[in-house]
């Protein structure tokens, strides 16, 4: 079953205990860091992520959408399991090998986002030494944007890859998932934000997303 990964950004954060303590079925926490030079949008940071992992045992997956991760992973994993860097921080200057090894250093499982403007073969080289890889089906920056269905061949890509080389990592899928979009994802994570921020009964939003996405409507 995959797992689903709830991302706090479209949450109310003046009320943000609230929010998590109605999605105990989540298998972790997304949380969205976004600097706004990346990006262009300002998230949150290390007081929330803090805050957050007081009243969070499971996992927590922070996604830095970030020009220059490599200053800030020593902090991030202090609160976090999972560290996803975005391959694209690249044209900054930063070294994604290394990054992928101070993250395992750190004590963290290591992720590689990809935009949706960016194939799979970029970051072929990374896929054996990394636990999880983000298909990005929205541009970066914001949440509630609609899912990109060019993005989708992509999962095909990278099982194809995965079968072949017999690597272990994981696939997620972050972006305009709701119940219809679900289906389409070769995915075993499930990033979902607004979907379920939104939805009256955000624990049955979670169930809807398992049992959605056990249709698969793609092609093996
Ligand atoms: C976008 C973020 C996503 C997004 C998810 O930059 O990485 O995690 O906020 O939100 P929804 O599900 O609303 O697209
Ligand atoms: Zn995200």
């Amino acid at each position: 079953m995959v797992k689903v990964s709830v991302s706090i950004l479209s949450a109310d954060f003046s009320n943000l205990k609230k929010f998590i303590d109605k999605i105990p079925n989540a298998d972790s926490l997304h949380m969205d860091v976004m600097d706004g030079h990346f990006v262009p949008n300002i998230s949150f940071g290390f007081p929330v992520i803090k805050a957050v992992r007081k009243i969070w045992e499971k996992e927590i997956s922070t996604h830095l959408m970030i020009s220059n991760p490599s200053q800030y992973i020593h902090q991030f994993a202090e609160y976090s399991d999972t560290i996803t860097v975005s391959y694209e921080c690249s044209k900054f200057g930063e070294n994604i090998n290394k990054l992928i090894d101070t993250i395992h250093k750190e004590g963290c499982n290591a992720g590689i986002a990809i935009s949706p403007g960016t194939q799979v073969e970029k970051i072929e080289k990374f896929l054996k030494k990394i636990e999880i890889v983000l298909i990005m089906t929205v541009e970066p920056g914001f949440g509630g944007q609609k899912f990109r269905e060019d993005c989708v061949p992509k999962f095909k890509k990278l099982r194809k890859l995965q079968k072949k080389k017999g690597m272990n990592f994981e696939i997620e899928v972050d972006g305009g998932i709701n119940l219809m979009t679900v289906k389409k994802c070769d995915a075993d994570i499930v990033v979902a934000g607004s979907y379920v921020v939104k939805s009256t009964n955000p624990a049955d939003a979670i169930d809807g997303l398992k049992h959605q996405s056990r249709l698969k409507e793609f092609e093996k």
